[in-house]
């Protein structure tokens, strides 16, 4: 195949793995603006290289003509989670959404694979739209905790050294270094209420802080310069006693007075 005809073909690829890592990260942001905790930790996204796909075609002979068809991770999307429970939930977003459609889930969370693997795997289809016009590809999401990917990178690098044949005490060790991870993610699990409710404290303080900053910016640059300047000395001191029920309370006062002066809130697209 020309070169032209692999940079017409993966283009979509491409659009797609940027719709999506874009979709999902904005899905986390959206959790944490209302405060709430997110399933999504991080998005990484991926086109497969040429090198790769050349590889897989050989490996399984496919042909040119069922190459979109038989290899479904040339666009490729990875969620980490935090904890072991959060994987449903993603699962859960990906299967109630309308921009993208599910063709095939595999849970090697509850069964994993020989080698160890665990991870949750979809594979969609999702419609890109280039110049070229609208195409419907496939693309494989990988949900998996932080210590799962952490052992399937390792693995990933070792079977690559190894060609697949990783030695038989290598493959072991990697095996016992799985079971640990097992353990670690159900151990962690017993702490995630507990976690998720300190990661809300923090998240509601972080907005809160920036909610009052905004609030003293705009009372400074659309309404009394010096009031702002003594109530940002006020905020700074009040921020040194590390207590959130006030700093809530000082954020409803000074909300109700950048309204008196119609300094609340105003957004980029007010000014
Ligand atoms: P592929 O030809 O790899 O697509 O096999 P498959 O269609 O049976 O898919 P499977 O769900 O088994 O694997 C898809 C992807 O999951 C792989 O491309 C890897 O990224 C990942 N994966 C699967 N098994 C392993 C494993 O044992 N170790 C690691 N590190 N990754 C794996
Ligand atoms: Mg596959």
């Amino acid at each position: 195949m020309e070169i032209r005809l692999w940079r017409e073909l993966l283009i979509p690829y491409e659009l797609a793995v940027k719709d999506l890592v874009m979709k999902f990260n904005l899905l986390k942001k959206e959790h944490r603006e209302k405060n709430l905790y997110s399933p999504i930790e991080q998005v990484i996204g991926r086109v497969k290289s040429i090198n790769s796909i050349l590889e897989k075609m050989q490996d399984k002979q496919i042909s040119w003509n069922e190459l979109e068809d038989r290899i479904e991770d040339i666009a490729g999307v990875r969620i980490i989670c935090q904890f072991c429970e959060d994987i449903e939930k993603v699962a859960e977003l990906i299967r109630n959404r309308s921009d993208m459609k599910v063709l095939e889930e595999k849970d090697y969370v509850t069964h994993g694979k020989n080698s160890g693997y665990r991870s949750y795997h979809m594979i969609v289809s999702y419609c890109a739209e280039t110049l070229a016009g609208k195409k419907e590809i496939h693309a494989e999401i990988q949900i998996r905790t932080l210590a799962m990917n952490f052992w399937a990178t390792i693995e990933h690098s070792l079977q690559y050294k190894y060609k697949g044949n990783v030695p038989v005490d290598l493959a072991n060790r990697l095996a016992k270094a799985a079971d640990s991870v097992l353990e670690l993610d159900e151990e962690m699990s017993l702490v995630r209420s507990e976690v998720m409710d300190a990661q809300k404290t923090m998240l509601h303080q972080s907005n809160l802080v920036a909610d009052i900053l905004n609030n003293i910016e705009n009372l400074y640059y659309y309404a009394n310069r010096s009031v702002a300047g003594e109530i940002l000395q006020e905020f700074y001191q009040l921020y040194q006693e590390k207590n959130c029920k006030k700093l809530e309370y000082f954020y409803r006062e000074l909300d109700s007075l950048a309204e008196s002066y119609h300094a609340q809130a105003l957004t980029y697209e007010d000014i």
